[in-house]
């Protein structure tokens, strides 16, 4: 779970994204953090304490003069033991209040009183277009940013008033997921990451095609992991189904050649390159122009393949042209003697590092167990779920690039 241990303060300023909130925090909690509500009286005008309190399992706490606190200071406690505030939704007014440092309600005060260089304080506004789009508003964003607040934005969309615009509450899930994020170290700041993901798909008329099991999963979860690490990510994705994760920029493609083709015009001259994909080694040499029929006793077609580009060694032989600014890292989807064929691998694709693992075991499954080998040896990062595997490889790469840049 991806917030075990971790305890979050979560604020709720007046708004009617308030019944989004309830869902927020059954999110938090499900994810393994303890949860303590706060409310200000606006808020209470659209949700109950009672109903944030059945969810987070702790009394929620709405007043400044909380006498059930022993030493009658709500606004230290609640701002000492909390890993981090989130303030969701924060109201026009919640952040008039924080940009002019107010002190006489709880909601205010506690973020008045949080330690800045150890809380993290985001904020998740939601209000009418009218009032989001207002300048005060848009100064007073400002003025909280810089005093230190993280600001997750606002949707786009149909809004409770019926209007339709800028300022819907960000999405339950999407808010957890920038609040896990926000608690990763942060070991890519300044880096451009490019990941492959996904499987590629051969055409061989309009309607068919060759490709492989590969879902996507494990190069989304690296996407996601160097994006959480302060990195900033595009993603090459063939067709999958899956969500973009947060921060990402995501490109489509369908066959070998499209990704090849994405890799070369997307590719950072500093930074990483990740290549997940299970990129088809070959495609048909011809693609009907119609679906090819059946014919009453004609033998089935036959089909001829040439060689795709490999992506990998293309960026590789680029990276090594320019002095090592691009770190290279590859995959290998292997069935049997996974440590040999990775070594080999490894030194045939001319890489830095390279990350084995065993394709049948892993397709579609949301756990994985990889082997990383490096000029100096092996590391194996054991059986656990994609996306603890994938901030691992981000921790190893940051590492290695952090001692090369040196
Ligand atoms: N790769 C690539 N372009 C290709 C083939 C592979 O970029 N045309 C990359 C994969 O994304 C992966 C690595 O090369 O990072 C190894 O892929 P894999 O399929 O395991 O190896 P192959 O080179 O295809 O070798 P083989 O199929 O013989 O094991």
């Amino acid at each position: 779970m991806d917030l075990q241990g971790r305890h979050i303060l979560l604020a709720l300023g007046g708004g009617i994204a308030c019944y989004k909130a309830a869902e927020l925090c059954r999110l938090l909690v499900k994810e393994g953090a303890s949860v303590q509500v706060v409310m200000t009286e606006g808020a209470q005008a659209f949700i109950t304490p009672l109903t944030m309190q059945a969810l987070s399992g702790r009394p929620v706490v709405t007043s400044l003069w909380d006498t059930a606190q022993p030493n009658a200071m709500a606004h230290i406690n609640l701002s000492r033991e909390a890993d981090a505030i989130l303030i969701a939704p924060a109201s026009a007014d919640t952040l008039a209040r924080l940009a002019q440092g107010r002190a006489d309600d709880l909601l205010s005060l506690l973020c008045l009183a949080r330690q800045r260089d150890r809380v993290p304080l985001l904020i998740a506004p939601a209000m009418n277009r009218e009032m989001w789009l207002h300048p005060a508003t848009q100064r007073n964003l400002a003025q909280v940013a810089a005093d230190g607040a993280v600001l997750l934005g606002v949707g786009n969309g149909p809004q409770a008033c019926g209007e339709t615009g800028d300022g819907r509450m960000l999405e339950p899930a999407d808010l957890r997921d920038d609040l896990v994020a926000q608690l990763q170290p942060k070991r890519l700041v300044g880096q451009s990451v490019l990941v492959t993901a996904g499987p590629t798909f051969e055409p061989i008329d309009p309607v068919r095609g060759l490709t492989n099991r590969s879902s996507g999963k494990m190069g989304f979860a690296i996407a996601r992991a160097a994006a959480e690490a302060g990195a900033d990510v595009t993603l090459v994705a063939g067709p999958v189904h899956l969500p973009t994760p947060r921060g990402v920029r995501r490109i489509d493609v369908q066959s070998a050649q499209q990704m090849h083709d994405a890799v070369l015009a997307g590719l950072p001259q500093r930074g990483v390159f990740i290549a997940c994909a299970a990129v088809a080694d070959w495609r048909p040499a011809q693609v009907a122009g119609q679906k090819i029929k059946k014919a009453e006793g004609a033998a089935p077609p036959s089909l001829s393949f040439v060689e795709n580009p490999d992506i990998l060694a293309a960026v590789a032989a680029l990276a090594q042209s320019q002095s090592g600014a691009l770190y290279c890292v590859g995959f290998a989807a292997e069935s049997q003697d996974l440590l040999a064929n990775a070594q080999a691998k490894r030194v045939r694709k001319a890489v830095p590092l390279l990350a084995a693992n065993i394709g049948p075991d892993t397709f579609g499954r949301d756990d994985n167990a990889l082997l990383l080998v490096d000029e100096h040896g092996t590391l194996s990062l054991p059986q656990g779920r994609k996306i603890d595997l994938a901030r691992q490889l981000v921790a190893e790469i940051a590492r290695r690039i952090t001692r090369e840049h040196a």
